[in-house]
C-alpha cells in the first residue's frame, strides 16, 4: 500500500509537518510504504501559482512537464492520502486549495476515485477551528470520488473526523495519538478496498 503524506504547510519542517511524518512511520510500521509530500515547494515554482481555468475540461497545461505533473502522477497510483493543513482562519492554507484545485486534471480520469483519504490538522489554538479545517479537506477528497476516513480503529476506539493538534505539536500527546490512529485506519481500508482502485490500471 502507497499512502502519500501532503504537507499543506509553507513550512516543511514545522507542527503539520511532525504530525504527517509521525502518520509515515506508523504507515511504514504496518508495512505499508509512505511518501511526504510539499506542496508549498510545488506551488512556489508553478508558472501559474493557482488554477485560473484556463482550459475546460482541464489538460493540465500549467504544470505539463514539471515536479507538479511528477507530484500527480505519484497521486494516479497511490491507495491513501493523509492531508494535512495548518488551520488558516478555520480553513485549508492558500498553497494546499491551489494545489488541490489543479488536481482537477485528474478528476476526469477517475484517478483518485476510491482512493482513502484521512486529514490532520493543527492550529495555536486549542479550538481553533481545527474541525473546520478537516471538514474542508475532508470536502475536498469528496469531490475527487475519495473515500473519507475518520480516526477510528478497531484497537482504540470509533474516532472522529480526524486528527486535531494544538501547536507546539510535540507537546500535544493525544493529538498525536489520534495521528497514528488516523494513519492506521487509512491503511486498513486502503487494504481492504484496493480491488475498488482497478480501473485505473484498467484504463476505464
Ligand atoms: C495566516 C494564518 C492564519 C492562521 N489562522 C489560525 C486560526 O484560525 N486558528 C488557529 O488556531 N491558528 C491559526 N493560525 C496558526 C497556525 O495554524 C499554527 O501556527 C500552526 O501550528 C502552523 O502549523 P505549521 O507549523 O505546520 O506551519 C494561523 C496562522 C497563519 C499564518
Amino acid at each position: 500500500m502507497y499512502i502519500v503524506a501532503i504537507n499543506g504547510s509553507p513550512n516543511a519542517k514545522g507542527n503539520t509537518a511532525l504530525m504527517l511524518r509521525v502518520a509515515l512511520e506508523e504507515i511504514t510500521a504496518a508495512g505499508g510504504e509512505g511518501h511526504f509530500m510539499q506542496v508549498s515547494d510545488l506551488m512556489t515554482k508553478s508558472k501559474v501559482p493557482y488554477c485560473v481555468a484556463c482550459s475546460n475540461p482541464c489538460e493540465g497545461n500549467c504544470f505539463r512537464n514539471t515536479a507538479l505533473e511528477e507530484a500527480y502522477n505519484l497521486l494516479r497510483r497511490c491507495d491513501g492520502i493523509i492531508m494535512g493543513s495548518p488551520v488558516y482562519f478555520c480553513t485549508v492554507s492558500a498553497p494546499l486549495k491551489a494545489f488541490w484545485d489543479k488536481t482537477r486534471f485528474l478528476r476526469k480520469d477517475k484517478a483518485l476515485l476510491n482512493v482513502v483519504g484521512g486529514a490532520l490538522a493543527v492550529g495555536a489554538s486549542r479550538f481553533g477551528g481545527q474541525e473546520t479545517t478537516l471538514r474542508s479537506m475532508q470536502d475536498m477528497m469528496f469531490c475527487q470520488g475519495m473515500t473519507v476516513v475518520g480516526d477510528g480503529f478497531i484497537d482504540y476506539d470509533s474516532g472522529h473526523l480526524g486528527a486535531c493538534a494544538q501547536r507546539p505539536v510535540e507537546d500535544d500527546r493525544d493529538g498525536l495519538i489520534r495521528t497514528r490512529i488516523l494513519a492506521r485506519r487509512v491503511l486498513e481500508v486502503a487494504q481492504a478496498t484496493a480491488g475498488l482502485r482497478a480501473h485505473r490500471t484498467q484504463g476505464k
